[in-house]
């Protein structure tokens, strides 16, 4: 009899893409060069100073870490993987990092100035949690701010791939159920919950990151390679349902950005910042 398979939750797909050393390396090579055009925003919108203690929730290979310091910051990064916390230390040697998860965080009430969230929020199973926990860690008047891809409301190489998925995956090959993944790009959603853990002044701002790139299906490639959720969908693929889904991408690319040989593609994401009350 063929041995029963527990079902696939999200917070354990996150857990064990995260981890593998393939996925972490690949997003910190390529896919996160737009993720780091995001950095001076989000350590602008926490006020990042001399002095200040700020709290970097998944904080992945370090890139967020490494502007923190940069502003003069004392820095704590947190991650649950093992892989990006490793390239975080070799990028960001005076910071501390540690392992841990953003949703039950064990540090002392009140111990931060300022606490940043680079990409981590669609990533985690309960949202509002981390942001109760952020609130809970931070010193009033401390700012909290996170970023999140745009969706595909907008142009973006984001809504390329998974609206090529949507055309042309296998209808087998699906997510378990989670936050969507532009979720807290979106202010009717993201502020009431700020709101509700105890921030005030909540704001947005559009950062207009992208990928500049030689080959049309690089962004195929991006997601294929270096992320948890794209991956989890795209590496399953028959070779048909793959070879149609990166030709769509390659389609979209130029249709949007012209015929090359060159492309800047964009990926934008929306920077929410907000002060614990
Ligand atoms: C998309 S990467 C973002 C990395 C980096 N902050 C940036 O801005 O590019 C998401 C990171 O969140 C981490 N992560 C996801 N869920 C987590 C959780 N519940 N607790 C801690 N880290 C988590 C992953 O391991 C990964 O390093």
């Amino acid at each position: 009899m063929p041995e029963f398979q527990e079902p696939d939750t999200f917070a354990a797909l996150e857990k064990r893409e995260w981890a593998k050393a393939d996925v972490a390396q690949s997003y910190a090579k390529v896919f996160a060069k737009a993720a780091d055009m995001v950095v001076p925003t989000l350590v602008a919108a926490v006020g990042a100073c001399d002095d200040y203690d700020v709290l970097d929730l998944c904080c992945g290979h370090g890139n967020v870490a490494v502007g923190l310091l940069k502003a003069g910051a004392r820095v704590t990064g947190l991650d649950f993987s093992p892989v990006m916390l490793e390239m975080a230390q070799a990028a960001a040697p005076d910071a501390l990092f540690v392992e841990g998860d953003a949703m039950a965080l064990k540090f002392e009430d009140q111990s931060f100035d300022a606490v940043t969230i680079g990409f981590g929020m669609p990533h985690v199973p309960d949202p509002p949690k981390v942001v109760a926990e952020a609130r809970r860690v931070l010193r009033p008047g401390g700012r909290l701010a996170f970023s999140v891809w745009c969706g595909s409301e907008v142009d973006t190489a984001l809504g390329y791939v998974f609206d090529a998925i949507a055309q042309y995956g296998s209808s087998g090959i699906t997510l378990p159920p989670g936050p969507g993944a532009n979720d807290y790009a979106d202010p009717t959603l993201a502020f009431p919950v700020l709101e509700k853990a105890g921030f005030t002044n909540c704001r947005q701002s559009v950062v207009a990151s992208k990928w500049q790139v030689n080959d049309p299906g690089a962004p195929y490639g991006f997601f294929l390679e270096g992320t948890a959720r794209g991956g989890a969908l795209l590496r399953p693929q028959p070779l048909a349902n793959a070879t149609a889904i990166r030709a769509a991408v390659v389609s979209k690319v130029i249709e949007k950005h012209g015929p090359g040989p060159e492309w800047d593609v964009p990926i934008p994401a929306v920077v929410t910042v907000a002060v614990a009350v």
